[in-house]
């Protein structure tokens, strides 16, 4: 009959063999069971943006063992083109500013997580500039890059009222003919898409892209930030319609949305070749209405977001950046593009 004192001995010079003989167990399975997660990994990736390095293992013992796999990239951005999915025709006005290749450099990294979408840059200038053009290269985003100026002080014969054209407004025009002259005469109706009005200054949820995806006429959801409160929204009845809109500035404009809270089949947008953004004569808000009213009614309306009950776009209007005068003798540099 062994002592008590005899079976505690054992047990401790058991119990440290056998901790020990564990954690070298798990030691030698362990690489063997990273390098089979990795080549999982691998043959779900698009192999284009990616770039694997082989090297075996130095150590002459383990020769036999394994061979470790470093992985740089884990997936592709953008996503590869998928055949099914709709495609987004994303359309962003934009002009030179201080903080513009912030914003713009943003947006595309937002962008840059998206399947299928398509982006249109319409620049407001004469001619396209060499930061704009650079900065779409160097994204791997698909875009087509547009310009058209804004006319200062466009006046017409008699035309008292506000003789300015809202900013954006001709270039998302631009963009809305480009569409209309791309789909129809290539005829490529068969390719689904949608087309959302994207300014640079707004913050986009990924979740956004794939509600207006299955848009069929036109979809809306709440933006936040804008007309003087926390988000603006469509009005959603218990049947899952719009009925009006819960907003302070002019609650009775036909369609009081912001540019940001909408989405139009591309389907739509060729079968009413005529509508556009109406340049002269639109009073500040009704924007939106000019050319929704020209494609849809209040109950054709597709409410998204959890029947507008979930914010996935913020207006985040940068503060124009206070900048100190470098003075001419101190750090300006002119050659540094920001
Ligand atoms: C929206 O509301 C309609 C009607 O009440 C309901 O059938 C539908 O499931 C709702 N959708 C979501 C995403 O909550």
């Amino acid at each position: 009959m062994p002592k008590r004192r005899d079976i505690l001995a054992i047990v401790l010079i058991v119990l440290p063999w056998t901790l020990l003989i564990t954690v070298w167990h798990q030691g030698a399975i362990n690489p063997l069971l990273a390098a089979r997660k990795d080549d999982r990994h691998e043959s779900r990736r698009d192999s284009r943006n990616t770039f694997t390095l082989k090297k075996p293992c130095s150590s002459e013992n383990n020769k036999d063992i394994v061979e470790v796999v470093h992985t740089e990239y884990v997936y592709s951005r953008p996503p590869p083109w998928s055949d099914v999915l709709p495609t987004l025709h994303v359309v962003t006005p934009t002009y030179s500013r201080p903080v513009q290749k912030a914003e713009l450099t943003r947006l595309a990294n937002t962008f840059l997580h998206v399947p299928n979408l398509h982006w249109i840059l319409v620049e407001d200038s004469p001619r396209r500039t060499p930061l704009v053009t650079r900065l779409l290269r160097e994204t791997s985003l698909n875009y087509t890059h547009l310009n058209v100026e804004t006319p200062r002080n466009y006046k017409l014969r008699g035309d008292t009222r506000d003789p300015r054209i809202p900013r954006g407004t001709m270039q998302r025009n631009l963009a809305l003919r480009w569409l209309r002259e791309t789909f129809r005469s290539n005829n490529r109706h068969s390719q689904p898409g949608i087309v959302y009005f994207a300014d640079d200054d707004n913050t986009y949820s990924l979740e956004l892209f794939e509600e207006m995806r299955s848009t069929r006429k036109v979809s809306v959801w709440p933006v936040a930030f804008v007309g003087g409160l926390r988000y603006e929204s469509p009005k959603v009845n218990t049947l899952g319609k719009v009925y009006g809109w819960k907003t302070v500035f002019d609650p009775h404009r036909p369609f009081a949305i912001d540019m940001a809270g909408f989405a139009v089949n591309l389907r739509l947008i060729l079968f009413k070749p005529q509508a556009y953004f109406k340049l002269r004569g639109v009073k500040g808000g009704y924007q939106e209405s000019s050319l929704l009213r020209e494609l849809v009614t209040l109950n054709d309306l597709e409410p998204k977001a959890a029947n507008c009950t979930k914010v996935l776009v913020w207006h985040t209007r940068t503060e124009k950046p206070v900048l100190v005068n470098e003075g001419k003798k101190g750090f300006t540099d002119s050659n540094v593009e920001i």
